[in-house]
């Protein structure tokens, strides 16, 4: 499935949102949520959002009973979402984020797993922070696992190190489904959210966010049983092929637009040295043979003959603009001798700054500014004249 989220404005109030995914947690679902009201600060309004897959036990009817229950309380308010079949703990978190109102949210299990009293100290990391991602870890020192079996413990192990080395991942505990982040860094974001692993998804499609982890100490479940099933390695390895897959194409398609601008560049420059050459033989033969003309009015003409075949050959070859709409073409042109205009300028201002108060030779200073007023140019044009993204 794929979800695009869209960032809503408060309407409880609530500034952090509490996702948490059930099925058939009958036996924990209304003492986690008590756990939870009791562990938040009166002065962090918080909303937590239970999202129940139709569970036959009854998850959601128990949920409906302790919403009426609270419901005078002013800092803390439940929601419930009833999805009508269980469709996997990804997609749960997503549809949860996607009914959230906070703009902080918190991801936890209702299994007592991921204690509560961390909530406040995971929130406290991101708020007035520059991080965007708290992981509660189970992997740093101070973190650990209670109560799971040797072949639990390895296989979950043996998936961080896959996602570490295959997703080029530095977290500890990227697999961790205890985690919060402010909600505007995954916006945009279509997840595929299958299986589990949603932090991992996470991790590799908000490139560049800052992440910071706490260790926590995971205590298996006392009461209901695990849901993970014989699928979920199978899943698991799905999702990291789905990521490993990702990675490579974002990484391909970044090669490529680098690629392309240097070689836009290159053919801009060939451009603007094919205009020196037409410049000085219109320049030489507009004084002598054809028109007898003073050499500064020559010279113009040399100038705005250059200009003329640059833009079209600007236009053809460096953007491959093959449209010669006349409106357009001249509205093109205009902006084109606007920035060569601007360019001289760059370049005159250039070399005279270089050589009065830098003492360069003019050689030299020379160069910098034809090279500094052309990247100027390239820039300009390929921005506004014909209406490219800058760095694709
Ligand atoms: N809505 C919904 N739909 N909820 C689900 C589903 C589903 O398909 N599957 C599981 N849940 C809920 C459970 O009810 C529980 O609240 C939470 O998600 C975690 O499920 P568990 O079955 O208790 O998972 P676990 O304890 O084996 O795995 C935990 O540890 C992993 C780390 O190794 C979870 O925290 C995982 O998220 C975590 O990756
Ligand atoms: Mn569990």
């Amino acid at each position: 499935m794929e979800n695009n989220l869209e960032i809503k404005t408060d309407d409880n109030g609530a500034q952090v949102s509490i996702i948490i995914p059930t099925y058939n947690e009958s036996e924990n679902i209304i003492k986690i949520l008590d756990s939870i009201g009791k562990n938040l600060p009166s002065n962090m309004p918080t909303e937590a959002i239970v999202v129940d897959d139709n569970s036959p036990d009854g998850t959601t009817g128990l949920v409906e009973d302790y919403i009426k229950k609270i419901k005078d309380s002013v800092s803390y308010s439940v929601k419930i979402i009833q999805r009508k079949t269980k469709s996997g703990l990804s997609s749960a978190v997503i549809n949860g984020v996607e009914k959230s109102n906070g703009k902080t949210v918190v991801v936890m299990d209702s299994d007592f797993s991921h204690p509560p009293n961390m909530i406040p100290k995971m929130v406290n990391e991101l708020t007035n922070s520059e991080y965007d991602i708290v992981i509660a870890s189970r992997y740093l020192k101070d973190g650990g696992i209670e109560g799971w079996t040797r072949k639990r413990k390895m296989i979950s192990k043996a998936g961080t190190k896959i996602a570490k080395s295959g997703l080029k991942i530095s977290e500890t505990d990227p697999m961790s489904g205890f985690f919060a982040f402010k909600k505007e860094i995954i916006k945009g974001i279509k997840f595929d959210a299958i299986g589990y692993k949603i932090l991992l998804e996470m991790l590799v499609k908000t490139k560049g966010a800052k992440i910071k982890e706490i260790p926590y100490t995971f205590v298996n479940r006392q009461v209901g049983s695990s849901k993970l099933g014989s699928s979920t390695i199978v899943d698991y390895l799905k999702a990291v092929w789905k990521l490993y897959r990702y990675g490579k194409a974002v990484e391909q398609k970044e090669h490529n637009s680098s690629a392309r601008f240097v070689s836009k560049a290159a053919r801009f420059y060939t451009v603007g040295a094919s205009g020196f050459f037409v410049n000085y033989l219109i320049s030489l033969l507009f004084v002598d043979v054809v028109a007898n003309l003073w050499y500064v009015q020559a010279n113009i003409a040399g100038i705005t003959v250059s200009i003329i075949t640059n833009f079209f050959l600007n236009k053809i070859w460096t953007f491959e603009d093959r449209d010669f709409n006349a409106k357009k073409t001249v509205t093109q042109l205009g902006k084109f001798f606007g920035f060569s205009s601007l360019g001289g300028l760059i370049q005159v201002g250039m070399v005279f700054a270089l050589t009065e108060s830098y003492g360069l030779d003019y050689p030299i200073a020379l160069i910098l500014g034809v090279l500094v007023a052309a990247f100027g140019n390239f820039i300009l044009n390929k921005r506004f004249t014909f209406k490219e993204k800058v760095w694709e």
